[in-house]
């Protein structure tokens, strides 16, 4: 007779991300998951609580009243918060960097320096407080203009543009905005870098503060429009695997990147434990990184777990509980996934909300596809509404990217949502 041994997980979140993080950690039976604030895609496979998920202290409160054996944080506000810290002092193992080791994600100016300092490659870049600075660096670089807000800003604080004008709008409403960073004795700072060409890639590195275990590499696509027109967004589409990607890709990143750096926020005092996310550009000149995020990709995520055979959360709670160096390496499925982002009206600027969203049953009835709830919330009377800009992620998994992008956009076709926005290019041609 096998005995279950129930294991509790909180996860903290409410996105498309904690949506398939809910779904893998939900394959073993064993789990019992309650998700805070949740949607209503996670609440078809655990309790949803609702929570101030940025009070660390009524984070670590219902993690012990629910009797969690491990708390897991999504989104990077909770982490910069520091929830993770209060979790930990409640003697709760918690997946997520503390609020210290998070300021690789939550200041670029102090990924720079943990880079400079590790010898980590990445794109030249200037840390300015001032217009003039940010001039004189826009014109010792040259177009394209690279234009990064400082701090966080869901994807949507960077500015790559031919136009001089335009950059230096960017970077002034950075600086006069609210709110700075340590780095820079609390001034709104911008960062002007280099620009990066060649394809980009984001692989997650789990990291238990000193070991470092990667899980399989995916694509994003940022832009808003097909062909990579128009402005930024949090992602709009992901695949994995990459074929066309170097075979020594994990391992270089490995080598170059991901070990440096968790060795270097050891060595400054504040080991980051969770996951590395580790954004690259494979450019003409070699691999660069071009972001750190101390949290899983959105929607990469939705990808990667789709492919993932092996149990999550065993790997998260060996990671939060520093034996990462005693669990198997994940298993991975052959297959591939594709995932396409369907977003509101709107998006990313001004969205509209309330509108109705249907048509996921279909889509889910197709062989291969599954739909995350992101943007989504129960009207009054039960029925599904959008209340976000990333509404759902449709995932089609396949034997190779043609099949899991044809069964992803088989999936697309059966949901309605009036005035949403797709692209319609995610991996096509890969
Ligand atoms: P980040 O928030 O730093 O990831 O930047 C968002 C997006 O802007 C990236 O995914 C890239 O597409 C683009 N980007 C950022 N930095 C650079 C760079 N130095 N060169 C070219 N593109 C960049
Ligand atoms: N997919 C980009 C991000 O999660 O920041």
């Amino acid at each position: 007779m096998v005995t279950l041994v129930r294991v509790r997980i909180l996860l903290i979140g409410s996105g498309a991300r904690e949506h398939a993080l809910a779904r893998a950690l939900t394959l073993d039976p064993a789990t019992e998951l309650v998700v805070a604030p949740g949607n209503p895609g996670t609440a078809q496979l655990g309790r949803t609580l609702p929570l101030d998920v940025l009070d660390g202290a009524a984070v670590a409160a219902a993690a012990r009243d629910m009797g969690a054996d491990l708390v897991v944080v999504g989104p990077e506000a909770p982490l910069v918060a520091g929830v993770v810290d209060a979790v930990r002092d409640a003697g709760i193992p918690c997946f997520g960097p503390t609020r210290a080791a998070a300021r690789l994600e939550g200041s670029k100016a102090f990924a720079k320096e943990v880079m400079a300092a590790a010898e980590v490659p990445t794109a030249l870049a200037h840390v300015c407080t001032t217009i003039e600075e940010v001039a004189a660096a826009v014109d010792a670089f040259g177009p394209p203009y690279v234009i990064k807000d400082d701090g966080l800003a869901a994807g949507k604080g960077v500015v790559v543009t031919d136009d001089r004008d335009a950059a230096l709008a960017h970077a002034r409403a950075c600086l006069t905005k609210d709110g700075g960073d340590p780095v820079t004795d609390g001034a709104p700072a911008v960062v002007v870098e280099e620009f990066l060409d060649g394809p980009e890639i984001s692989l997650f590195c789990l990291s238990d503060g000193t070991d470092v275990l990667p899980l399989e590499p995916a694509q994003d696509f940022k832009r808003l429009a097909d062909g990579d027109a128009g402005p930024n967004t949090g992602g709009m589409g992901a695949y994995s695997p990459l074929p066309w990607a170097p075979q020594d890709l994990t391992e270089q990143v490995l080598e170059r990147v991901a070990r440096p750096v968790v060795h270097e926020m050891a060595r400054l005092g504040t080991p980051f434990t969770g996951v590395l996310y580790c954004g690259l550009a494979l450019t003409s000149r070699g691999l660069r990184v071009i972001e750190f995020n101390a949290r899983f990709g959105d929607p990469e995520t939705q990808v990667v777990l789709a492919r993932l055979a092996s149990p999550l959360g065993e790997l998260l709670h060996a990671a939060a509980t520093g034996r990462l160096g005693e669990v198997e390496p994940p298993r991975w499925s052959p297959d591939a996934a594709v995932t396409v982002v369907v977003a509101a009206h709107g998006y990313p600027g001004q969205v509209r909300k309330g509108d109705s969203v249907s048509g996921i049953d279909a889509a889910e009835e197709l062989p291969g596809v599954h739909v995350l709830h992101a943007g989504t919330a129960l009207d009054g009377v039960g029925n599904l509404v959008s209340s976000g800009g990333r509404v759902l992620s449709v995932v089609g998994v396949g034997a190779d990217l043609a099949a899991a992008r044809a069964a992803a956009y088989a999936g697309v076709g059966r949901i309605d949502l009036p005035g949403s926005q797709h692209r319609t290019d995610i991996a096509a041609g890969r």
